[in-house]
């Protein structure tokens, strides 16, 4: 399902271009299936560590976001999805280079396996990364917002900071909660995009079939 999503979104990649690639299995089977499409980008700007090394391992050239310009599209997964296109992410601890590639490029095409697409964002836990010293006042200030935060074991950001995953939220306003979480002291990002949701949801179907949605 995964991979039937991913290979939908190639028809998006122009030649000659550069875009960006986020993080997880979902856009591991994307830059697989780069590999091997005729339509070749100049090169990628990776939203990990991670993505980079495999985006490297198949000979796609890495830029950099300071050199590369405004990008003309971002392919990435997720890990809830409503019906406006706002997502939850973050579930592999890259929400906050994500949120920065997302940003800087026209087209945001978020690859997904079907159970991603929910009515309520937040039965997956929501990411915020956040600066170590910040991490307990963050996690008093989000039980205040209804939150149970969690500290995510053992991990850090590619950034060197922490993640905190917060449960049992119903996210019924995603902008504002968005918002809200972004002017906590010490919060880096949240895992909420709402304000720059994707603007092309391709979900991949147990038969192979995918389902487009644009709003
Ligand atoms: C990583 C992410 C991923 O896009 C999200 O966790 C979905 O992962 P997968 O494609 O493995 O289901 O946000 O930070």
């Amino acid at each position: 399902m995964k991979q039937a999503a991913a290979v939908a979104a190639l028809e998006w990649v122009q030649d000659d271009s550069i875009i960006g690639v986020g993080t997880g299995s979902t856009a591991n089977h994307f830059i697989d299936a780069l590999a091997n499409w005729h339509t070749m980008p100049r090169g990628a700007v990776p939203s990990s560590e991670a993505t980079e090394a495999r985006l490297r391992a198949v000979g796609i050239e890495i830029y950099d976001l300071n050199s590369s310009g405004t990008l003309s599209l971002y392919v990435d997964g997720a890990d809830e999805a409503n019906a406006n296109l706002q997502l939850i992410k973050g579930g592999g601890g890259a929400l906050t280079r994500e949120k920065i590639v997302a940003a800087a490029s026209i087209k945001f095409i978020c690859i997904a396996d079907a159970s991603k697409k929910v009515a309520v964002l937040g039965d997956f836990p929501l990411p915020i990364e956040v600066i170590p010293m910040a991490r307990s006042y963050v996690a008093r200030e989000i039980v205040q917002l209804g939150g149970d935060p969690e500290l995510r074991d053992q991990f850090r950001t590619d950034n060197g900071n922490v993640i905190l995953d917060i449960h049992n939220m119903k996210i019924t306003d995603p902008l504002q909660l968005e918002q809200q979480i972004n002017q906590l002291a010490g919060v880096v990002s949240c895992g909420l995009f709402a304000r720059r949701p994707a603007d092309v949801l391709l979900l991949g179907n147990s038969d192979g079939s995918v389902e487009q949605i644009t709003i």
